[in-house]
């Protein structure tokens, strides 16, 4: 199984268009120590061929272009792209869907209620239904990935259910603390490849480690894992914003609670982090942020990492 990050930042990418921080002007000059990341999409294949976007995120026409192994092969209308798996609603996984418009056979797989999302918004008929096929994945169940004709991938996939939060623009303040969200609001994904058993563990947006989710994360021989903020105060700290990361439906990277410690003593095979915002300091590789995060262990994704397993 092939596994290519496309993209490894937070929604707003890195860096962000209105951002002005020190790692941001780094990123845009150039500094070979704060590459820049698009935003948040991983791709995954069993053989090199036919892909699956874990996400799809507003970047997803460069990324194609940054990354050739997305490239046209062959005829006059082509793409190594065989459909989309959603964790969530969010404007950075779900937007790139608008970028695979056109007459092309696609299959996109997502929770009922993430499914139910796409269908009010008129917008994403640009999909046309005679070619993108719609795909419920139900919680806890897995499901083998079949290219839009119903051709076995030889990947399956099961999405589970994380702490976390509806999507900004769905919060409903007069629901409570948790602005409405529900349990497939934001999931992660189990990704198998069926011959091997190998998988590996798909988390770009969880606020805390639930119990399930613990037991899923046991002996993972990969874990791709919410890398947003730093610490959660971390956006007011550095005046970029008012909220919290746990106000965001994220866990921060540092801190008792955060995925570092809670993840410490866990086996896991490789971590890696993802996800990541523009006021992350880990984004800077000479950053003492990036020392601790690597000296833990982790490993901090970046546009073009490829992995196999
Ligand atoms: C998030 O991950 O919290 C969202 O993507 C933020 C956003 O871009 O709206
Ligand atoms: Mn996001």
């Amino acid at each position: 199984m092939e596994i290519l990050v496309l993209g490894a930042a937070a929604g707003g990418g890195f860096p962000q268009w209105n951002s002005n921080s020190s790692n941001c002007r780094r990123a845009r000059a150039g500094d070979p120590l704060v590459p820049a990341r698009s935003q948040s999409s991983i791709a995954v294949s069993r053989d090199g061929t036919d892909w699956f976007l874990l996400n799809a995120s507003p970047d997803l026409r460069q990324q194609i272009f940054d990354n050739p192994r997305m490239h046209p092969r062959e005829g006059l209308r082509d793409s190594p792209i065989a459909g989309a798996v959603l964790t969530n609603g969010d404007v950075d996984h779900v937007t790139g869907l608008l970028t695979l418009r056109e007459r092309y056979p696609l299959a996109v797989y997502a929770t009922p209620r993430i499914l139910s999302v796409l269908e009010a918004n008129p917008i994403f008929g640009v999909l046309n239904p005679d070619f993108v096929d719609r795909r419920e994945l139900p919680l806890g169940q897995a499901v083998e990935l079949c290219n839009p004709a119903g051709a076995p991938s030889g990947l399956e996939v099961e999405a589970f259910a994380v702490p976390g939060k509806v999507a900004l623009y769905l919060e409903d303040t007069s629901a409570g603390e948790n602005f409405g969200t529900v349990e497939e609001d934001t999931v992660g994904l189990r990704v198998t490849e069926r011959e091997s058993g190998a998988y590996f563990l798909y988390v770009p947006g969880c606020a805390s480690l639930s119990a399930d989710l613990a037991g899923r994360i046991e002996g993972a021989p990969l874990l791709f894992f919410d890398g947003t903020l730093w610490r959660d105060d971390e956006m007011v700290q550095t005046g970029a914003g008012s909220k919290t990361g746990q106000r965001m439906g994220h866990i921060s990277m540092s801190g008792p609670d955060g995925a570092m410690a809670q993840l410490e003593d866990f086996d896991i095979g490789r971590r890696v982090f993802i996800h990541i915002n523009n006021t992350n300091p880990v984004l800077a590789a000479d950053s003492p942020e990036r020392t601790a995060v690597e000296a833990e262990g982790w490993e901090v994704a970046w546009d073009g990492m490829e992995l196999r397993l």
